[in-house]
């Protein structure tokens, strides 16, 4: 189902005219439908229903508050890389015991803070990371649950940006290294194991990496265990593709399927999370034309968001949608590159577009949900855009957009020397 169709020509989120939310809250805007969160998250609960599970949305992919808070009262998990994320989901209603926190560089007073809140399970990428929370839970007096992040060295065939299980990357801990340093975090006295942890990379549009992936890491917890060293949970990660154009990525429910069939007759929880499948196809960006111009024979729409509010396409050469909201200008057609106002020629959203537009036009860029605003910057001193939830024919703004004075908050001119 898409959240996001036209009525009478016109592109609604949900049951709202969203030429009616530009007017509203101005552009560029993200708009998120709240039933399409739900159903995203649904997909996987349900998919997983009858087995241990648990669903921990990657909070990266778009961490506003509402959608956390839609998410948290859905019943989902969090995956977070930083003690802001946490903050977020606690600030949300999300509960730490159902949170567990990934990432490379996780600074000390981050597992610290992580630890007193009662986090479901570290992450762990390194051996100097084990140790030191080690050395953390022990000043608390306590164990800290831990998995460790295997990297089990498997293609992902994504951007190689976004691919994280290869050998080369900088992420996890190598699998053929992996018994040792488990072996070591036993004998740690204030670690306490309780998982295998994976995760290969993001955008994958096909089964068999994830597939290969969980053998190796199914291989590895049967060399634990005949080592006594017994986990409880295995947790594989996000990762799974989304349509933006033609991409055919298998459906949640074909995902899950294959990875349970292949955990039958283990006892093991089955952590997944998932950033991207939940938010991305959840979200849209509005943009208005203010300029239409052409050089060297090369139309360009200039559109009042850029790649500070949307730098997927110019980081990752990513093809995003992009369609008028109001289908009944009745210009004539063009073939566009649709550019922000930022000076780097890297600023656009899209290129060769075919778009019946005129300046004044608002544009819909799709699937933006997911990377959209919580990659947005300052850059060039542009306020961060406003973010509204569609539940319904409800409209909510769930984040106002940055005003000037927000810009220079917490700057300061240097003083004169002897004042
Ligand atoms: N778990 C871990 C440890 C991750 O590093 C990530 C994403 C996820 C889960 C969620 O993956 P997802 O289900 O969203 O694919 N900014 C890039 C994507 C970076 C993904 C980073 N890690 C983009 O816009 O394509």
């Amino acid at each position: 189902m898409s959240y996001f169709s036209y009525r009478q020509g016109r592109l609604h989120a949900e049951q709202v005219d969203l030429i009616q939310v530009a007017e509203e809250f101005g552009t560029p805007a993200y708009v998120y439908s709240r039933a399409a969160l739900i159903d995203n998250y649904q997909a996987y609960a349900q998919a997983l229903a009858g087995t241990d599970h648990l669903v921990c949305y990657a909070v990266k992919a778009n961490s506003n508050l509402a959608v956390l808070g839609v998410l948290a009262t859905a019943g989902a998990g969090f995956d977070i890389v930083s003690i802001g994320e946490l903050k977020r989901v606690l600030a949300a209603g999300g509960s730490a015991d159902k949170t567990v926190f990934s990432g490379v560089g996780k600074q000390a007073y981050e597992i610290e803070q992580a630890l007193e809140a009662g986090i479901h399970c570290f992450n762990v990428e390194s051996e100097a990371e084990l140790r030191l929370i080690n050395q953390i839970a022990e000043r608390h007096a306590t164990r800290a649950p831990i998995s460790l992040r295997i990297n089990p060295d498997v293609d992902p065939k994504s951007h190689p940006y976004i691919s994280t299980g290869l050998k080369e990357n900088k992420f996890g801990i190598d699998i053929g290294e992996a018994e040792r340093v488990y072996a070591e975090a036993a004998a740690l006295p204030f670690i306490e194991i309780i998982g295998v942890d994976c995760h290969i990379g993001s955008q994958l549009t096909s089964l068999s990496p994830f597939v290969d992936a969980l053998e190796r890491v199914l291989k590895l917890i049967d060399r634990l265990a005949a080592r006594d060293i017994v986990v409880r949970h295995l947790d594989l990660g996000g990762g799974l593709g989304v349509t933006y154009r033609d991409e055919t990525p298998p459906p949640v429910k074909q995902y899950v399927g294959a990875l349970l069939e292949r955990l039958a007759g283990r006892d093991l929880t089955l952590i997944l999370e998932p950033g991207r499948s939940i938010a991305a196809n959840a979200g849209v960006l509005l943009t208005r034309v203010a300029y239409i111009k052409e050089n060297g024979g090369r139309k360009f729409a200039i559109v009042d968001a850029a790649m500070n509010d949307m730098i997927r396409p110019a980081l990752y050469d990513a093809w995003l949608d992009i369609q008028p909201v109001d289908t009944g200008g009745r210009h004539p057609e063009g073939v566009y590159d649709v550019v922000g106002p930022v000076c780097e020629t890297g600023d656009f959203l899209g290129t060769q577009r075919s778009l019946a537009i005129a300046a004044g036009d608002i544009l819909c860029v799709h699937g933006a949900g997911a990377y959209g605003f919580s990659m947005s910057s300052n850059y060039n001193s542009r306020p961060r855009a406003a973010e509204i939830m569609v539940d319904g024919e409800h409209l909510h703004l769930v984040r106002a957009r940055e005003s000037l004075e927000d810009l220079m908050r917490g700057e300061q001119l240097l003083t004169e020397p002897g004042t």
